[in-house]
């Protein structure tokens, strides 16, 4: 059992959302088109044909959504704002209408007690940019550092905690590496420009944020996971290495070291993937600035990664767990592995603090009978990852918050509805959002901090 007292006073409890998988209304308020809008509208892209057209209606729901939030008794809640709702081809003049309604959102939220951690970019390039080169052309640094002061501007006197980009090597490697998520690109080369541009973007947007807002804390979010090898053979051992060199050290190194991992620049040189080790694209000063001092490092964990070497020595992933370990995405649960990429964090990199930004799971639960909605294995999930994140904080990690992917069940991406990942959840048919059994469960650590089952609280089922 993990108890209030693992954590540090003031710990922030919350769950987490982003724009593009809850608020629909794409085409309301003049927003402009997201490189996802187009990706989704593209047959075969979207696992179950679906669109992020309407999602969970976010857009027109808020005030319902800040409802439930205040009946978790959430401390945080992690949000993104939509760029292409406040400057529609990417740039320009910003929309006041967008910037309004997340204005009115940061009111609400601390009107509530709640303390918003907003996302800048949570992967809704506007396709306007897209058109240009997106992420693998240098304007699109510019782009970000305008919209990161639009949004500052605006929202830097109130909201006290920014994340600059969600998870890069998502948007480098599975938006441009493997094609699976937009803009659909397989290029390995280009990707590689993609990653570096995201950092230096990173780097120009904190520099932005520490004027716009000069008392919030700054931040970016990897997604960080434990590569482990398939078995101790020579070669398995150096496909883990290279899968944390790409997946791990690729942004960690810059972001903390102002310098990428030179065992992971020469992988890419003896994939062709680049001429050298200083590409053009790399220049003067782009490292350092990348590395500009940040106030937290958000680290999104879901599972494990276990390799061994496929063809020409590549990590190729292994399943070692048994399917009953795994969730509907197919990932393993394997809550050791938080606790050991937050002490690795710690111990390679020493960041000032960490908060978990992104941790859930999805199983396709529904209404039982009289709508009853049992979800043990998230619950058992969540809980396990909590006992995680407290060894973490025993053993010194600096742990300032934790985040639930995610508060409804929402438009996961590539899988479309088709993955529930919600503490609530969402009838897509009628918008109606449902507690899950993980809702009440969550409700009671927020509360009392302890991972306990206890008899009454979660069990009354007091609606929200
Ligand atoms: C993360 C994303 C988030 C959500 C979860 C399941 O990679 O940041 O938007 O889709 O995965």
């Amino acid at each position: 059992m993990s108890s209030l007292s693992d954590f540090p006073a003031g710990f922030l409890w919350g769950v987490a959302t982003s724009a593009q998988q809850i608020e629909g209304a794409t085409d309301e308020g003049g927003r402009g088109e997201s490189v996802w809008d187009r990706f989704a509208a593209t047959p075969g892209r979207v696992a179950d044909g679906s669109t992020p057209r309407i999602a969970c209606d976010h857009w027109h729901r808020w005030r319902e959504d800040v409802a439930l939030l205040s009946w978790l008794g959430v401390r945080a809640y992690r949000f993104s704002v939509s760029w292409p709702r406040v400057l529609p081809t990417g740039r320009g003049a910003p929309l006041t209408a967008g910037l309004d309604r997340y204005d009115a959102l940061v009111d609400a939220l601390l009107e509530a007690g709640i303390r918003p951690l907003l996302t800048l970019d949570h992967w809704d390039l506007p396709q306007a940019l897209q058109e240009e080169g997106g992420w693998s052309s240098r304007s699109c640094v510019d782009a970000f550092t305008a919209y990161t002061e639009a949004v500052s501007r605006r929202l830097g006197d109130r909201v006290s905690m920014w994340v600059t980009h969600n998870e890069p090597w998502c948007i480098s490697h599975l938006g441009w590496e493997v094609g699976a998520h937009a803009p659909g690109r397989r290029d390995a080369a280009a990707s590689l420009r993609v990653a570096h541009h995201l950092l230096v973007a990173h780097g120009r947007a904190v520099e932005v944020l520490r004027r716009n807002a000069p008392r919030a804390e700054v931040g970016i979010v990897l997604i960080l996971s434990p590569i482990h090898a398939a078995s101790q053979g020579a070669a398995d051992v150096d496909a883990a290495r290279r899968l944390d060199g790409s997946l791990n050290r690729w942004f960690l190194d810059p972001l903390f070291r102002a310098a990428y991992p030179g065992d992971a620049l020469l992988d890419r040189v003896r994939l062709g993937q680049l001429a050298d080790t200083s590409p053009e694209f790399m220049r003067d000063g782009d490292l350092a600035c990348a590395a500009a001092p940040c106030d937290f490092l958000g680290i999104n964990y879901y599972s494990r990664n276990v390799v061994r070497a496929g063809a020409g020595g590549e990590p190729e992933s292994v399943r070692v767990a048994p399917p009953e370990a795994l969730t509907a995405m197919g990932w393993e649960v394997y809550p050791e592995g938080l606790e050991e990429i937050l002490l690795r964090v710690q111990r390679d990199y020493a960041p000032r603090r960490v908060l978990v930004t992104e941790n859930g799971a999805a199983w396709p639960d529904g209404p039982g009978p009289e709508g009853h909605l049992a979800d043990p294995r998230r619950v058992a999930y969540l809980r396990a990852h909590v006992e995680a994140l407290g060894r973490a904080a025993r053993a010194g990690v600096p742990v300032a918050g934790y985040f639930v992917w995610s508060l409804l069940d929402n438009f996961e991406w590539a899988e479309g509805f088709s993955k529930r990942f919600g503490l609530f959840h969402v009838d897509f048919a009628t918008q109606r959002r449902s507690a899950r059994e993980s809702a009440y469960w969550y409700r009671d650590i927020v509360a009392r901090g302890v991972t306990e089952d206890v008899p009454g609280p979660h069990n009354a089922r007091r609606s929200p």
